[in-house]
Parts: structure tokens; C-alpha cells; sequence
């Protein structure tokens, strides 16, 4: 039975809200993720309507998505939200999954590929990109479905591209939204993809009626991209007038014009200090504290262990610094958290393989029988991240490149006594905390471990008042606000 036009507003992203473990006994046990997505939408409430469309990821999902049908999930496993997950082939999510979205779009957006050797555009790229157009419509075909005259559908991110455009042949009358989380290349990057793959997803985007990015240079460079690669015109601040500040606010393609818009996604400042103060996260910190030592500092990080985030130069730089400020030693512990990601893929596994085999250089070289310098957790548990937040004297998040960084903008909110915050200018979190963070060239080693001795030694006070503004900045447009934004703007 298919599923009534009920729904006045949609989501749709490639990870749902919740995500199913299937059990020996075939038992469904359903884990509900967390995210500015999640909570954003928690803004609209429950008698809203809504739908989320989502994939099904692993096994469990399949069952679960299976078990449902071409109706919502159970209501029970999702906290009351309305949610379709799609049971797309195995073989055609892998490909367009793993195969383009996060190697090939991922890789271009954050400048990742090692252009002598990569990339490879063979045969296996044009079944991949096949299935990618596969799995954008199968997204296209459920949000026709359930969609309501006239709804509002935000599209999530490079997983779905093509789903602006696919959506409207299918239903003009929709209003459309895309929002990408990750950076934008700029167009002679961009333009390793082939032609044809390049203008496909410039297309697809333009196919809303609005591209939503989480920073100004983001969403400038995807409109350099639609005038490079498709010569699009671009709308500036301005244009006409000479009074703006010339950043695009449009884009103008075969007749119809996409509007730009910028939402810097926040921290959400009322969940963290809750969730912060809870029993569990108390426990951890007490056996983080142990595991630091008495009297000695805290340099933090927390991330995927995500060749963006650029952990094995943030490791070299650690190492440097030890090096080259003895004065250091056994006074200071690097508490790394690296949280295994996208493990389907080779070059994830052997960067995962690299940071522990850094890691533990550093300490064969450098530990000493009370001192480990580098604490690597390679296990998942947000409350463990959370301790490390309230403890930590200097987090380090130096990404190679980063749609914004959330880390950045949660540290200071939990921070206990202030933290120095080390920031690579290439992340989107720049634009708002770049004024309070010590800034760093994220390729630059050497003068990431000198930003990291100043931080070390930046004084209670100045480190107290820099996290407080750094704090109002990172909260300034939680997710309940970033979405309900996006809403209107639509
Ligand atoms: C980035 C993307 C998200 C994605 C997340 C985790 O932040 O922008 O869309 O959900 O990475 O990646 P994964 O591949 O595990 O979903």
C-alpha cells in the first residue's frame, strides 16, 4: 500500500535519525543518533508532520525498512517522528555510497586526492556514478510520494545531489531546498570530476529553488563553480545598486535562478551543558583525570578518524613540540579521540593503521614509566568526548578542510575552566571563532606545535574570557534556529 501525501515538510539525508541492530533471534534493537539535524527538526514538533526520508544503512536498517514497508517506521523506535527509511539495493547503495559520495565527492570538496596518481575515472567510476543517479531517484520518488501540495523539502548534503532536480520534474509544485554540510571545492578543483559528472551535481542542486552552505566562502565557491563549469550568471550583494558586499546570493541557469543562502550551524548550548552534567560523563571524567595524571595538561581532540581532519599532522606536530620544548615532557598528556569512520574504504583503514602506529611512536620515544604523552581512544563514546570537553586545557582541531566543525563550537561551551582553542583557518568554524582561536595553517607543523606552546601557556584569565566569547559565538544560531531558518527562508 503506498504511503498518502500527508506531509507539508521533508527531510531527506542519507543517515536517518535512528539506526537498527538485527539480533540472532531476528529481534530489531533501534539506536536513535543524535546531530543538529535531529534537534533541529525537534523544533517544528510532533504534530507538525513531518518526514523524514532516509536510507536503510546496514543490515539491521534493511530488516527494519523491510519490515515497514513502504509505510513510516514504528513511531516507537523513532521518538514519534515520521520516518521512511529506503531499501536500496545492496550493491547500488555500496557504489553510490562508498563508490562516489564519499570518494569522490567527499575527496574533491576537501581537496584529499593525491592528483599525480588520483583520480581514477575508469569503468567502475561510470557504474558507480550510475548507481548514484539510482539512489538519487530512488530519494526523488519516495519524497513525490509522501509530499503534500506545495510542501517544503530540505535535501541534506552531496549524498543527494541530484534530488533538487529530480524532484521537481517529478513534482514542480514543491518548494526545494539544498543544504551541503561539507566545504565546496573551488572550480579548478572541481574541475578534475568529468564534464559531464561536474555539471550533474551543479544541475542537480540548481534543480531547488535555494543551495544553502555553513560559510560565505562556500557558497561563493559553489557559484564559481556553476559560472566555470555550466556559465551560469551569478547574482551578487550589490549588483545593480554597487552597495554590497558582492557575495553571490544566486544562481541564474536556463531560465530559473536558485537563491544562495548561508546558515552557520551552532552548537546547541541547553543539550551540551545537560548532557555534560550527567553521571555517566562524571564517571569518565574521574578515570580521564587518572588516566592524565596529577598537575599535568590536557591537549584534546575528538573526531573521526577522517582523512580531512588531518589527526597525523596534529600527531607530528605533538611530537614536535615535546621535541622541541623538552620543558614540556611529562607535564602535558595528548588525549586523542579517534573514532573509527567509513571503514568499508582502504585508504580509511590505513590512515586509521597510520595515526596508531604515530601514536604509539611517540610513545616508545618520548613516554616514560609514569607518563604515556599520547592517549589514543579509537572507541566511540560520546560521554567520554564530553569529559574531555570539561577537562581540557587546549583542544586542537586542525582539519585540512571542514564544512564548519562542531568540536570547535562544543568545547568552549562545556569547557570547565577555559579552553585554548587551536583552530586550522581551513575550517568553516573560522569565519565565527577565528577572532578568540589561536589560528593555525592546518599543513603547517611547525607552527601548529608554536600555536600549541602558546596555548599551553596562555594564562587562566586570558583563556577564561577567550572561551566565553568564544562560547556566545559558537552558540549563536543553534540547530532549533538553523532549521527553522531554513524553513523560512524557503
Ligand atoms: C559528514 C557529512 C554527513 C555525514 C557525516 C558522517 O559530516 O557531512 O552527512 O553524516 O560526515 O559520515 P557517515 O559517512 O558516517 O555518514
Amino acid at each position: 500500500m503506498a504511503v498518502p501525501r500527508t506531509a507539508p515538510i521533508l527531510v531527506a539525508s542519507n543517515r536517518g535519525p535512528v539506526s537498527y541492530t538485527l539480533g540472532e533471534d531476528g529481534s530489531l534493537t533501534a539506536r536513535r543518533g543524535g546531530g543538529g539535524l535531529v534537534s533541529g527538526l525537534s523544533a517544528i514538533g510532533p504534530d507538525a508532520n513531518a518526514v523524514w526520508v532516509c536510507a536503510a544503512l546496514g543490515e539491521g536498517d534493511r530488516e527494519a525498512a523491510r519490515r515497514a514497508g513502504d509505510s513510516h517506521l514504528n513511531p516507537g523506535d523513532t521518538g514519534g517522528q515520521q520516518v521512511r527509511m529506503l531499501d536500496i539495493a545492496p550493491d547500488v547503495f555500496a557504489a553510490a555510497y562508498n563508490g562516489i559520495a564519499n570518494s569522490v565527492l567527499w575527496f574533491i570538496h576537501h581537496l584529499l586526492y593525491q592528483t599525480p596518481v588520483e583520480p581514477v575515472f575508469d569503468a567502475e567510476f561510470a557504474d558507480q556514478w550510475a548507481a548514484y543517479e539510482a539512489y538519487n531517484a530512488a530519494f526523488a520518488d519516495a519524497l513525490a510520494e509522501e509530499a503534500v501540495d506545495e510542501a517544503v523539502v530540505l535535501v541534506q548534503d552531496y549524498h543527494l545531489a541530484l534530488v533538487p532536480a529530480m524532484l521537481r520534474e517529478r513534482r514542480p509544485d514543491l518548494r526545494i531546498g539544498h543544504f551541503s554540510h561539507t566545504p565546496w571545492a573551488p572550480p579548478d578543483y572541481y574541475r578534475l570530476l568529468p564534464d559531464d559528472v561536474a555539471a550533474g551535481v551543479l544541475r542537480g542542486i540548481l534543480g531547488g529553488d535555494r543551495a544553502a552552505f555553513l560559510t560565505e566562502r562556500w557558497a561563493g565557491a559553489f557559484a564559481d563553480c556553476c559560472a566555470a563549469v555550466l556559465g551560469a550568471e551569478i547574482v551578487r550583494d550589490g549588483d545593480g545598486d554597487g552597495n554590497g558586499d558582492g557575495a553571490a546570493t544566486a544562481v541564474r541557469f536556463e531560465g530559473r535562478e536558485t537563491r544562495l543562502g548561508v546558515h552557520g550551524l551552532g552548537a546547541d548550548a541547553d543539550f551540551l551543558r545537560q548532557r555534560s552534567r550527567q553521571a555517566d560523563v562524571d564517571e569518565r571524567l574521574t578515570s580521564l583525570r587518572a588516566q592524565i595524571g596529577p598537575d599535568r595538561k590536557s591537549i584534546v581532540r575528538v573526531d573521526r578518524t577522517e582523512l580531512s581532519k588531518n589527526i597525523v599532522r596534529g600527531l607530528l606536530a605533538y611530537r614536535r613540540l615535546l621535541e622541541s620544548h623538552p620543558e614540556w615532557r611529562e607535564r602535558v598528556v595528548h588525549v586523542a579521540f579517534a573514532y573509527p569512520s567509513r571503514q568499508d574504504l582502504a585508504v580509511y583503514r590505513d590512515y586509521t593503521e597510520r595515526v596508531r602506529r604515530i601514536a604509539d611512536e611517540i610513545n616508545a620515544e618520548y613516554g616514560t614509566e609514569g607518563w604515556a604523552p599520547v592517549a589514543l581512544h579509537v572507541k566511540d563514546d560520546f560521554a567520554r568526548s564530553l569529559a574531555a570537553y570539561r577537562l581540557a586545557d587546549v583542544a586542537l582541531v586542525n582539519p585540512i578542510r571542514d564544512g564548519m566543525n562542531l568540536v570547535a563550537k562544543e568545547v568552549p561551551v562545556v569547557s570547565e575552566r577555559g579552553c585554548a582553542l587551536v583552530l586550522s583557518r581551513e575550517a568553516g568554524a573560522y569565519a565565527e571563532l577565528g577572532d578568540d582561536a589561536l589560528v593555525v595553517n592546518p599543513y603547517d607543523v611547525e607552527a601548529t606545535a608554536r600555536a600549541l606552546d602558546e596555548a599551553l601557556r596562555m594564562s587562566d584569565g586570558e583563556r577564561a574570557d577567550r572561551t566565553k566569547r568564544l562560547a556566545a559565538a559558537a552558540t549563536a544560531l543553534p540547530p532549533q534556529a538553523w532549521f527553522l531558518a531554513q524553513l523560512r527562508a524557503l
